[in-house]
């Protein structure tokens, strides 16, 4: 059976393809330049951006939407912000398009992120908790999964809204270690916002899983269960590291390096992901101390309060 991966050549993009690829999917990756993406990976059929999109999806059994522009790709003027916009929801308004005339019905697997939830501040929220359009990256996930809807006339559709993944190769995490590799861990803002995070792991087979199973259906919070406050997390790689985490960076200085994107790390995203619980899936990194654990190479996850005692 065949599946249309956007964003195919993405970070989570090339873990899905070779995860659904082990499972026997046939997948057709979706690139803006298709020849460079198969000279990266020339075992896959690549198309591009053209009318054979449309084709693809109407054969497909599945379609596993992960296109966008990288929110960290650049600082959000007007101009990136309506990029980040238009690269999500006018390429998914084709897909459920498409999706309409398929002879037959077909999973769409959309993803989404976390600050869609909004600053959800100590109270937890799961799958229920409508989309809210306070933060700029939170209103493109809301128009995003608005555009996802009518796929539901047309076949089973599941919204992923990603917690931030922790990974060795990519997204925040290579970013966010780079001051305790320099021997001084540092917390951001208050320290108390809870984080959504998960490991790139977990987040390729929930997704991968999410395409399998009808067990998810509607909202699924990609996002470990063992939910941690910004603290904990640089407590733990302190305490894996070896360093000491004594610096906080106030929120404002923040906001001043970082511009729009420090709305990705300075609000509370309580999340906890509900529907992966109640299906069943088997967290392989259900606290952030093992994903620290298994991303700095460390065997036992040390005492992280230890490192943060004279944080000032
Ligand atoms: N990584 C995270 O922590 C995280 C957290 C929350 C949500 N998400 C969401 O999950 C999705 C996948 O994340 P990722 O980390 O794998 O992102 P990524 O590495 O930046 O990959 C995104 C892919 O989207 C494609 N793309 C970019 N602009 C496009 C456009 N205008 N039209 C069509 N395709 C375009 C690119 O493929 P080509 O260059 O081949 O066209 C790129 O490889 C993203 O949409 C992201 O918003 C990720």
């Amino acid at each position: 059976m065949e599946i249309v991966v956007t964003g195919a050549s993405g970070w989570l993009g090339r873990g899905a393809c070779t995860r659904l690829e082990d499972r026997g999917w046939t997948v057709v990756g979706v690139s803006r330049d298709p020849d460079q993406a198969h000279r990266r990976f020339p075992q896959r059929l690549w198309i591009g951006l053209g009318p054979e999109l449309e084709e693809a999806v109407a054969r497909a059994g599945a379609v596993l939407n992960l296109a966008g522009r990288n929110v960290l790709e650049q600082s959000w003027t007007h101009e990136f912000v309506e990029a980040m916009r238009s690269s999500r929801v006018e390429l998914t308004e084709r897909i459920v398009s498409a999706l309409g005339g398929a002879a037959r019905d077909t999973v769409l697997v959309n993803a989404s992120g976390y600050p869609v939830c909004g600053d959800t501040g100590d109270h937890e929220v799961d799958e229920t908790h409508p989309a809210s359009r306070d933060l700029v990256v939170g209103a493109i996930d809301a128009d995003w999964e608005e555009a996802a809807q009518p796929a539901t006339r047309s076949g089973r559709l599941a919204l992923a809204r990603i917690g931030i993944v922790l990974g060795e190769d990519g997204g925040a995490f290579p970013v966010l270690r780079q001051p305790f590799d320099q021997g001084a861990g540092v917390v951001l803002g208050s320290g108390a916002q809870w984080m959504p995070w998960i490991h790139y792991t977990d987040a390729v087979r929930l997704l991968v899983e999410m395409v399998d199973s009808p067990a998810y259906t509607g909202v699924v919070d990609v996002v470990a269960p063992g939910a941690a406050r910004h603290e904990d997390f640089a407590g733990a790689l302190a305490a894996a590291l070896g360093v000491p985490c004594t610096t906080r960076v106030p929120a404002e200085q923040v906001q001043t390096s970082l511009g729009g994107a420090a709305e990705l790390l300075l609000p509370s995203f309580r999340m906890r992901p509900a529907v992966a619980q109640r299906a069943g899936f088997d967290f392989g990194y259900p606290t952030i101390r093992a994903a620290i654990a298994d991303l700095t190479h460390t065997t036992q996850p040390a005492d992280a309060t230890a490192s943060l005692t004279s944080l000032s």
